[in-house]
């Protein structure tokens, strides 16, 4: 799909990866909305960069644990732009809990901002993509949604609940609307991860290294403008991780 001069929604893409997405769709001429939550200055910054970029953008906020805002977001996202040709659904909690401390809270922050809210969003926006004929829609999933791992049972939930919602979406919307998602790896431990800890998933990694935003970005980005017969996919960007 030609991206030049259209618009995308990128949840979470004020930092980290979400906001390397933006920048990857941009550096192909996309307009981008950024949606954030409590990164407000740092949601300005973005859409600054992007600007830099000579594109257009703006950025949008909202909670999305709250389906009010969700809504309030898919529709604001559509008005701002005229009609998005792209969602990308990169927003995600990452909590980790150990299973005896589990509590229902947590489940719910997990399956609420991780798996309901990409389905809110895609419900609505994507039924006005495939009004208009086209359209694209890639959900980020985990490895871990395939193969989970101890101390985030919600979460690693809520990312196989991705892959599946990826595939029921993709037969729903067809053939209009492609739907597809993309699997990291480790690319951007969280703030804070010691160099040992680091160390240890490399490691455990065929690749033996960390890979980055920008590979996942990539894999987005090619989805979106070249992967003209994918749909209902997920494509692992994970260095070998979920085989290891
Ligand atoms: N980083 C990795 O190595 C890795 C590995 C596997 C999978 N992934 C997946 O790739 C995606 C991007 O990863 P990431 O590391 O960039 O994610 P992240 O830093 O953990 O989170 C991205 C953004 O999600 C937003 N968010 C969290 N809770 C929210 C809520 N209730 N409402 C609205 N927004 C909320 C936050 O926005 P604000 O800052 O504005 O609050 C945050 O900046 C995620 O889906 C993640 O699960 C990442």
């Amino acid at each position: 799909m030609e991206l030049r001069g259209r618009w995308a929604l990128v949840t979470g893409a004020a930092r980290r990866v979400g906001r390397v997405i933006a920048l990857e769709l941009a550096g192909r001429g996309m307009n981008v909305a950024v949606h954030y939550h409590t990164s407000a200055e740092a949601a300005a910054a973005t859409v600054r960069e992007l600007e830099v970029l000579g594109v257009r953008a703006c950025a949008l906020g909202a909670d999305l644990a709250r389906t009010a805002e969700v809504q309030r977001l898919a529709a604001e996202a559509e008005t701002r732009s005229g009609g998005l040709a792209v969602l990308v659904n990169s927003a995600a909690n990452y909590l980790r809990v150990p299973f005896e401390r589990l509590t229902e809270a947590v489940w719910d922050a997990s399956l609420d901002t991780n798996l309901k809210a990409p389905f809110l969003l895609a419900w609505h926006v994507g039924r006005a993509m495939q009004k208009r004929g086209s359209g694209h829609i890639v959900n980020l999933a985990d490895w871990a949604g395939e193969r989970p791992y101890p101390d985030y049972l919600p979460y690693c939930v809520s990312k196989a609940g991705i892959i599946c919602l990826t595939k029921a979406l993709a037969k729903e919307l067809a053939p209009e609307v492609q739907v597809n998602a993309v699997a990291p790896g480790p690319v951007m431990p969280p703030e804070g991860m010691s160099v040992s800890e680091r160390e240890a998933i490399a490691r455990a990694t065929p690749l033996r290294r960390l890979g980055t935003p920008e590979d996942v970005a990539r894999c987005v980005r090619f989805l979106v403008e070249e992967a003209s017969f994918s749909t209902g996919a997920t494509f692992y960007v994970d260095g070998g991780r979920l085989i290891a």
